[in-house]
């Protein structure tokens, strides 16, 4: 039997317009929520991400303003710009376009937003409140796959979920949310000694690794919800997960494409949080 698709276009879309509604509400009390993000060089994959977050910034009624520095800028000059956007009541969600030149202390900068508006998570107190239970924003791609096992009524509780990376960014967030829902939780990563071993029992398996279709059917159990956080561009310059989709999806019992997947769900989620700290200012939390 082949796998219900996950699919992230169509979940992104329905999010999107509720955090629309929410924003003219917002807007309607006279609080328009507003997103700064800083971009330092002109790497070209940054500069595409930066200008998709612009651009769902508009359609979602936020606004959003974009910080941008050479290469060769000065830290100093970064963090004033930090401290500036700290201090300004129109400015809600801060966001530092990773990575940062070779010159820059980049946890230096991450822990000079102001935590109430750190809404990519990555500030060390943001990364404490979520190994605690006690999270003020959700780190943007796991909140995203949490929502969308939600959309599809996948159980966590007393699930085994096996984990296939360790970054900051997806694989050790996505870890602890998942055992603060409950969750059994393994983590692994693409040097895991015998890995089939580990997915093969995982009813929640999510992969965050960057390499091309690195899981096959054989690695994965029959029925398990299988996401795919993996975005690699082929030799011939196509796009593949970290997960064989073609085989998985026969026997998986859910899984989420790439592209179309995981990928437009991590904007939305930082829509969801800039709109979270607007409706947090308004309510004077
Ligand atoms: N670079 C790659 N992904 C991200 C992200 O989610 N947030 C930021 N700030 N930089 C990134």
């Amino acid at each position: 039997m082949s796998a219900e698709i996950i699919d992230g276009k169509s979940i992104a879309k329905e999010v999107r317009s509720t955090l629309k509604t929410r924003a003219e509400n917002l807007i309607k009390k006279g609080v328009r929520p507003g997103l700064a993000v800083i971009i330092v060089g002109d790497d070209p994959a940054s500069s595409i991400y930066v200008n998709n977050k612009v651009k769902a910034c508009k359609e979602a009624s936020i606004h959003s303003e974009t910080h941008r520095f050479p290469e060769n800028v000065e830290q100093a000059d970064v963090l004033r710009c930090i401290h500036e956007l700290n201090e300004n009541p129109h400015i809600h969600g801060i966001l530092v376009q990773l990575p940062l030149p070779r010159h820059f202390e980049s946890g230096k900068v991450i822990t000079s937003i102001a935590i109430e508006k750190d809404v990519d998570s990555f500030h060390l107190y943001n990364v404490g409140a979520l190994v605690t239970g006690s999270a003020v924003f959700l780190p943007c791609t796991p909140y995203g796959v949490m929502i969308m096992l939600e959309k599809h009524g996948i159980p966590i509780e007393g699930q085994h979920a096996v984990i296939v990376g360790r970054s900051n960014i997806v694989g050790k967030p996505m870890s602890l949310m998942l055992l603060e829902k409950g969750a059994t939780v393994t983590i692994c990563t693409s040097k895991t000694r015998d890995l089939a071993s580990y997915t093969k029992s995982a009813d929640i398996l999510v992969v965050a690794v960057g390499k091309p279709r690195l899981i096959t059917a054989d690695m994965v159990k029959t029925g398990a919800a299988v996401i795919d956080v993996g975005i690699n561009r082929l030799a011939d310059g196509a796009l593949a997960g970290d997960v064989d989709f073609e085989s998985v999806k026969e026997k998986a019992g859910y899984i989420t494409p790439v592209p179309g997947g995981v990928g437009p769900m991590t904007i939305t989620m930082l829509l969801c949080n800039t709109i979270e700290a607007a409706e947090r200012t308004q309510a004077g939390i």
